[in-house]
């Protein structure tokens, strides 16, 4: 009898060391799935307690956190709060999807949507990779509509099965804007093997100054970068290009054309874009100034790595916001690192501060480096916030483009700390340059003061 106690007892001690999970009896949730199938793989790389995108979004997708962050929970994108979204809504059927924040971000065949109606709720999600599937769209439809629920099956598992996923559509002329002016280059070669990069001005002959208050831009695949400058106020006329006229960068030889380089001294930059697709809209009544006369330089950089010749082309919509609704003139700021040295055969990380000597309230950070670009950091410097992660890239050439709703605003006398790391596999020491084999180290952005 003792011993047969004592074995139960130890039956039941074993049973509490090993404390097996309560049984699982069939499969998982739904809602298990979606985090540990779908959010683990894909998103939880940014939104982790801790990394910079997670606080710049307030948003952590880890098991722990997930589900209480999401349901029920108002969404930190100041426009998404302001219209009454919840991140998910616990309401089933359609009006749950439609409150639903978390949809509208991941939803990505709906984006002429997305971007068109909700120009203020940032980027799709996950920032700068595929689409989720649109099996997983479907299962995490499915589950929104059911209310949400934390435990339970309420999608088909078989969903999950379509592993298609939105591709954009193949480039395609922009749409003229209502009221706006396009811009257009080529279609145009770029030669086997080569980087072509080249300036067109074009003249904005408008009787009075226009507000920009939307970009679109849109690239035939193999491009590096599209930006378009004005020119500083003090440009000497004898620099100012010739309209329309085609300003190559380097000649067939490779070689740099001065004329070319002598008119970049001069540049403003005022929107550019790495992604073959770019639509940005600032925040209600912000908007940029484009002065009546002023000179629009086109420039587009595309690299060919085939033994064929490929075809380049560009379209840019500046879309004009009505005048009397502008309150705060956007600028665009370019924090650039010109003087540097990368040793060969070395990894070199270079820091760089900035000061703003004005209060700013800043809509929109993009890094701007070239291949050896290992990672590119931009801290918050001085002030409350000093030391803050709020920017950081990886991918030289489709770096985030990060915006801030509400704006990040930082004070007079603070600024930026950029860090960027580089490997210099080459070897021969590496500096300041144009080609994508030198190298750069520019924060741009766009602002608004008081
Ligand atoms: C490369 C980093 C990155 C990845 C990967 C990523 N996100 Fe994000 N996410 C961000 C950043 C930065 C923001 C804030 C800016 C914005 O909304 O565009 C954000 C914002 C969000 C928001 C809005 C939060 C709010 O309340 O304003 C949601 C929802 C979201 N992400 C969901 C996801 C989901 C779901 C995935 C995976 C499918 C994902 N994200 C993958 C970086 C990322």
């Amino acid at each position: 009898m003792p011993i047969l106690i004592l074995l139960s007892l130890l039956a039941l001690a074993g049973c509490n060391s090993e404390a097996p999970a309560p049984v699982e009896t069939g499969p998982r949730s739904t809602w298990g799935v979606i985090q540990e199938d779908i959010f683990a793989a894909r998103c939880v790389g940014c939104h982790a307690a801790g990394t910079s995108f997670a606080n710049q979004s307030a948003l952590v997708l880890t098991g722990d956190a997930a589900y209480a962050q999401l349901v029920g929970a108002a969404p930190d994108n100041a426009s998404a709060a302001g219209d009454g979204l919840l991140r998910v809504s616990p309401a089933a059927g359609l009006p749950g999807l439609l409150k639903s924040y978390l949809w509208e971000k991941i939803n990505a065949p709906d984006q002429a949507h997305f971007y068109g109606d909700h120009p203020q709720y940032g980027a799709l999600m996950p920032l700068g990779g595929n689409p989720l599937t649109n099996g997983e769209l479907a299962f995490i439809r499915a589950w929104i509509e059911a209310g949400a629920p934390e435990t339970g099956q309420v999608a088909d598992p078989a969903l999950l099965a379509d592993d298609s996923y939105y591709e954009r559509p193949p480039f395609a002329p922009l749409p003229e804007p209502e009221d706006g002016l396009q811009l257009h280059l080529g279609p145009f070669d770029v030669p086997p093997y080569f980087e072509r990069e080249f300036f067109s001005m074009v003249s904005f002959d408008s009787g009075e100054d226009r507000f920009i208050d939307r970009f679109e831009i849109s690239m035939q695949s193999g491009s590096h970068h599209f930006l378009i400058y004005t020119f500083r106020d003090d440009t000497p006329a004898e620099r100012l290009p010739a309209s329309s006229e085609v300003r190559e960068l380097r000649d067939a030889d490779g070689n740099y054309v001065f004329d070319t380089v002598r008119t970049m001294l001069f540049h403003v930059p005022i929107v550019g874009s790495q992604w073959p697709f770019f639509d940005f809209s600032f925040p209600p009544g912000v908007a940029m100034r484009l002065p009546a006369g002023s000179r629009l330089d086109l420039n587009s950089h595309y690299i060919n790595r085939t033994g064929e010749t490929t075809t380049g082309e560009v379209y840019a919509n500046l879309h004009f916001a009505n005048s009397s609704e502008v309150v705060h003139e956007a600028q665009i700021f370019g924090l650039s690192n010109v003087d540097f040295t990368l040793p060969a055969g070395k990894v070199t990380t270079l820091t760089e501060e900035y000061q703003f000597r004005e209060r700013r309230h800043i809509m929109q950070l993009m890094s701007h480096a070239h291949e050896h670009m290992l990672e590119f950091r931009v801290e918050i410097a001085g002030g409350a916030r000093d030391g803050e992660l709020v920017y950081v890239s990886y991918d030289w050439e489709h770096p985030p483009i990060l915006e801030f709703d509400p704006p990040l605003v930082l004070e007079r006398g603070e600024g930026f700390k950029v860090e960027a790391t580089y490997d210099n596999w080459t070897d021969r020491d590496l500096g300041f340059g144009f080609l994508s084999e030198d190298e750069m180290m520019i924060l741009y952005g766009f602002y608004y003061t008081e």
